[in-house]
């Protein structure tokens, strides 16, 4: 069967309430503590996409029983570093970067060595940000070219760290930190500020953790080896999967969406933010608190003069899943639109600025590049008039789910082909079945 859709029609206006799939770094997260609770912990509305089915599955082969019941996992953790592993023991992360990084700083004190594989994606991605830090602790990492595979050899003679964390990323801020959780003593972090919900589940299941918030970095310690019980927890929608729906609406004519019960984490809020200096409309209502996370209905309209950004380099970490799809309203922008210092988006499943910067000039977008930032010059008249035929060497999901979101805005007159729609099991299955639902013809 072929792999690829057509879209040869902008999408109908539409006024419909939608649910996204639930948020991937938080299953992750979920699965990855309850695993080292003690207990069986219950966890809801999991997202069941490759990503997370890779942990749960690899967890299992560490030991860890997961079921599951209906819409729960029940996972029974046996204690910090509780995995049973009689003898070395290979794990395959899939496409997942996340699960990827934050198992390994959960390996630092298993005396088995493991072996940690992934696809041909995450086979190209650094591991020697995650390396570093964890041979500090003591233990014993080996990778040819900083890349998978890599092999931990945990140690029961680790020391507690202080580690600096510069890159605003929390996959390496949580690594370090669920290593420091399997270590005694106080370890230290700073880190630029990125996504915090490992600190908000640390603090949620009252681990020992302090934490001074900054303007721009956090100063972040964690006590090692209290043990602690299992927990319930019911994951809610992933802003990430609500922007492509964000963004159709804001391009879309007469059209307007209410996505129930994202996870509106300030930290993650970048798109929002963005998008509102932009002069989109867009707004949060029945906000709540759910276990240390904040959740929120999305409400967007359609959005007539959108304007250009000078979009702040301190946003950058709050929407780095989110700048394809943002990319493509400041290509519909009135005025010029400047995004500083991205190169964190070169280290995705794919190069995804370098891939950013070839789709907006195959849209016919002027696009000035200086290293790691790049100046879109909007045109509000933008359509695809003609055949464009789009290929995604390296099936990122995010690619292949912005590009579908570019043909539903722009095509007039043309079509647009786009390989590798398998990609999309990575973080959001019933993308398309979604968009069908709001009318969008694809075939
Ligand atoms: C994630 C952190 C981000 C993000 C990824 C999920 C997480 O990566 O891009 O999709 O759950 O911690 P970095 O930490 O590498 O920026």
């Amino acid at each position: 069967m072929l792999n690829q859709i057509k879209i040869s029609n902008k999408i109908d206006s539409f006024d419909k309430t939608i649910e996204v799939s639930s948020d991937k770094s938080l299953s992750i997260r979920a699965v990855l503590l309850a695993s080292q609770a003690i207990g069986v912990s219950t966890i809801s509305n999991i997202l069941e996409s490759e990503d997370v089915l890779s942990a749960i599955k690899s967890l299992k082969k560490l030991g860890i029983q997961c079921k599951k019941i209906g819409n729960q996992y029940k996972i029974l953790g046996y204690g910090l570093s509780g995995f049973d592993i009689k003898k070395r023991t290979t794990i395959y992360a899939g496409n997942s970067g996340t699960f990827a990084r934050l198992i390994l700083g959960l390996l630092v004190r298993i005396k088995k060595t493991v072996k940690l594989t992934g696809d041909k994606s995450l086979s190209k991605r650094d591991f020697s940000r995650i390396a570093e830090p964890l041979k500090m602790f003591g233990a014993n990492i080996k990778s040819k070219k900083n890349s998978l595979p890599v092999e931990i050899l945990g140690s029961e003679f680790l020391r507690p760290i202080d580690y600096e964390e510069t890159k605003g990323s929390a996959q390496c801020k949580s690594a370090v930190m669920l290593a420091a959780l399997n270590t005694p003593g106080l370890t230290k972090i700073k880190a630029v500020k990125s996504r915090d919900h490992t600190e908000r589940m640390f603090k949620h299941l009252e681990l020992p953790i302090k934490i001074k918030s900054k303007k721009k970095y956090d100063l972040i310690e964690v006590e090692g080896l209290k043990q602690f019980d299992a927990f319930d927890y019911i994951v809610p929608g992933d802003i990430s999967s609500s922007a492509f729906f964000i963004v159709l609406t804001v391009l879309s004519k007469n059209s307007k969406i209410k996505i129930k019960n994202v996870n509106v984490n300030k930290s993650r809020l970048g798109i929002i933010i963005i998008l509102k200096k932009m002069n989109c409309k867009i707004s949060l209502k029945n906000k709540k608190i759910y276990k240390g996370e904040e959740t929120a209905d999305i409400i967007v309209e359609s959005s007539k003069n959108i304007r250009g950004i000078n979009c702040p380099a301190s946003l950058n970490s709050s929407a780095i899943d989110e700048f394809l799809v943002i990319f493509l309203v400041a290509a519909k922008a009135n005025g010029i639109s400047n995004f500083q210092n991205l190169g964190e988006l070169n280290k995705k499943e794919s190069p995804r600025l370098n891939i950013a910067v070839s789709f907006l000039k195959m849209l016919g977008i002027k696009v000035d590049r200086k290293k790691s930032n790049i100046k879109i010059y909007g045109n509000p008249h933008l359509k695809i008039s003609k055949t464009l035929h789009i290929k995604n060497y390296l099936k990122d999901h995010r690619v292949f789910m912005m590009s579908c979101i570019a043909a539903l805005s722009f095509t007039e007159g043309g079509e647009v082909i786009i390989e590798d729609k398998d990609s999309i099991n990575t973080s959001f299955p019933s993308f398309l079945k979604m968009l069908k639902k709001l009318g969008a013809k694809i075939i």
